[in-house]
């Protein structure tokens, strides 16, 4: 997730409404910044890594000339957080300025054939593909407009545009498919950004751009096409009556809620990982003598799931480890043939990376998964996967932990795949599944939430809650504690379901509520029966369970209902949303802030 705005204007300078409007865009992303303008027919692009307002103030970006301009703050997913890698990127002649936020699934491939038609590249984006296709077809002879619809129907993926001609300093031309780009219009001039946040000092009269469309904006209008076939689209502007805060969080009270509703997209975005990373971190796992998860919080949750994943897809036996009792636990017989592989959000989470450099020092193959190129579990690793979630603010993980598992749950099918464990016909069933996730958990959001509201009224005033799971959904009962745990303070316990009656039972009395996983799968049949032991203590059953699944329905006091013919293995990812949005409801109701809760930070640096 990027940052993208831009403005033309009837006079004055672009650059300082430019950085105004990055500025309050950072949230989605502030590893490096850049601004290209036009003035008299000539690109003038200032970029760097680092803070907007340093960079800005470092490379006089208000001095900028020109009232035209587009502007990038990156949160980076190909390549690191680098002034090379920064936005905007240019064409070999450097008269075609591009700022997007996405990814392109293709560009390897594209870049392949660009570098051998001639044209340089000189950063590690994706990005940079597309200048390059555009002056492409500006060489055939293209104007830019064509060049623009012909360049981006070659594009895979996700992608909101906006580009600049030397050519043409009249127009920005801006397109989208699946990352969000809005456009508007006031007395002074057009805009474009990311967000509705950047456009509201300038003006409340947008229109949001569609997949598949791209627009053209001057200083006094606009004109939306089809990407397709260049035909033109009415869309008359809106008017947005949201204040400024409501706009930060695209009209959700809290990030947190933000945060999950934008699952659907985050999920899309981690499918579309580099093939070649995953096929390496897959084959260093396969060489590993004992495999490692290392991880804290909720990405421990995703290493715990993932360590089902591996087993049962790939038949390899991994150890899921808190990452504070790696080195207490099992440091003594790290080795060269171990491998770590680390999940962190940040990439920066201390206790992890202590483990991490514990193992490296012992010659262990380190691996990562992460949200945050240029991190430090980036650069200690010696391959690594990037989730591609974009920034997370609210402190309890939602969007990046289903993203974790999505990321893992691919690597575990090409580990299968590899090492030639399961059939072909169920590698491909169960990728057909991954694929569906994202709309699944749309699906899930769109069902659940009034639901989920009213349990959280019904149960917002409770002393304890029981959470409990089998197999997998083990993880998902421990990702779905800490979520109530960590924003509500309402104590609670979270167990595989099996283990209950070795101790926790003895807690169940009369109404105590016991929240119940019963995904379809394996493990359906003995969940009942754990079901019944709490049933039979007077405990109030609330089940996560199929839709039609009568039998646990009966049981349940309050039942939530999922779709049919989730695989048990990717259950956690649709099955850990109505816990989600649970735990925030209660925070809501109990008057609690669920972007802050109490004595927790977003990354914990510190031992
Ligand atoms: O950045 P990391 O994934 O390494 O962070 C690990 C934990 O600190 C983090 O997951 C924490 O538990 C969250 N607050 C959970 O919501």
């Amino acid at each position: 997730m990027c940052g993208i705005f831009g403005c033309i204007l009837r006079r004055g300078l672009a650059a300082p409404l430019i950085h105004k409007g990055l500025k309050r865009l950072e949230y989605r992303g502030y590893d490096s910044v850049g601004v290209a303008t036009l003035d008299g027919g000539v690109l003038h692009i200032r970029k760097d890594a680092g803070k907007i307002d340093e960079v800005a103030e470092r490379l006089s970006f208000d001095e900028m000339p020109g009232a035209v301009g587009v502007g990038h703050t990156r949160w980076a997913t190909h390549g690191a957080p680098t002034m090379v890698n920064a936005h905007p990127h240019v064409d070999c002649g450097g008269v075609v300025a591009v700022v997007h936020n996405g990814v392109i699934e293709n560009f390897q491939e594209l870049r392949r054939e660009l570098e051998e038609g001639g044209h340089r590249f000189v950063s590690k984006t994706d990005t940079e593909v597309i200048p390059h296709l555009i002056e492409e077809e500006l060489k055939k002879g293209a104007q830019p407009r064509e060049a623009l619809l012909r360049a981006v129907r070659r594009l895979r993926g996700s992608y909101a545009i906006a580009v600049l001609f030397a050519s043409d300093p009249e127009h920005i031309y801006c397109a989208r498919n699946e990352s969000p780009l809005i456009i508007g219009l006031s007395e002074d001039g057009a805009y474009c950004a990311s967000d509705i946040p950047a456009m509201l000092p300038y003006t409340r009269m947008v229109a949001w751009l569609r997949n598949g469309e791209a627009a053209i904006l001057s200083a006094g209008g606009y004109e939306i096409i089809r990407i397709s076939d260049g035909s033109r689209v009415d869309r008359p502007l809106t008017e947005i009556s949201w204040s400024l805060k409501m706009a930060e969080r695209q009209g959700y009270p809290h990030f947190m809620l933000k945060e999950i509703y934008e699952q659907p997209q985050s999920l899309r975005n981690a499918l579309r990982l580099q093939k070649t990373y995953l096929d390496l971190l897959a084959a260093f796992l396969d060489r590993g003598r004992e495999i490692f998860l290392v991880a804290a919080g909720t990405s421990y949750h995703a290493c715990l799931a993932a360590s089902y994943m591996f087993s049962k897809l790939a038949r390899l036996t991994t150890y899921p480890v808190i990452a504070s009792e790696f080195i207490e636990r099992y440091g003594s017989s790290i080795g060269i043939d171990s491998v770590i592989l680390a999940v962190s959000q940040s990439g920066e989470t201390y206790d992890t990376l202590k483990a991490v450099e514990y193992a490296r020092m012992r010659a262990a193959t380190i691996l990562g998964v992460t949200n945050t190129v240029g991190s430090t579990l980036t650069r200690v690793s010696r391959a690594y996967i990037v989730q591609q979630s974009g920034p997370e603010i609210g402190v309890a993980a939602t969007k990046t932990f289903t993203a974790q598992l999505l990321v893992l749950a691919q690597l575990a099918l090409r580990l299968a795949r590899m090492r030639g464990k399961i059939s072909q016909d169920e590698i491909d069933e169960f990728q057909e599944k991954l694929l569906e996730i994202p709309s699944i958990v749309e699906e899930v959001l769109n069902r659940s939430a009034s639901r989920v509201e009213e349990l959280a009224e019904k149960y917002k005033d409770e002393k304890l809650f029981l959470f409990l799971g089998r197999g997998i959904s083990s993880a998902t009962a421990l990702e779905g504690r800490l979520k109530l745990l960590e924003i509500t303070y309402i104590p609670s316990l979270a167990y595989p379901a099996g283990e209950s009656k070795h101790g926790p039972i003895s807690i169940v009395e009369e109404d105590v509520p016991c929240i119940f996983l019963c995904p379809r799968g394996e493990t359906r049949r003995d969940i009942v029966g754990s079901i019944m032991e709490m049933k039979a203590r007077g405990a109030k059953i609330i089940t996560l369970c199929e839709e039609g699944d009568e039998e646990v329905k009966e049981l349940s006091d309050d039942y939530i209902e999922m779709p049919k013919g989730i695989p048990e293995l990717l259950s956690p990812i649709p099955y850990v949303v109505p816990l989600q949005l649970l735990a925030y409801h209660i925070a809501v109701k109990r008057g609690l802030d669920p972007d802050k809760p109490r004595n927790l930070a977003k990354s914990v640096t510190v031992p």
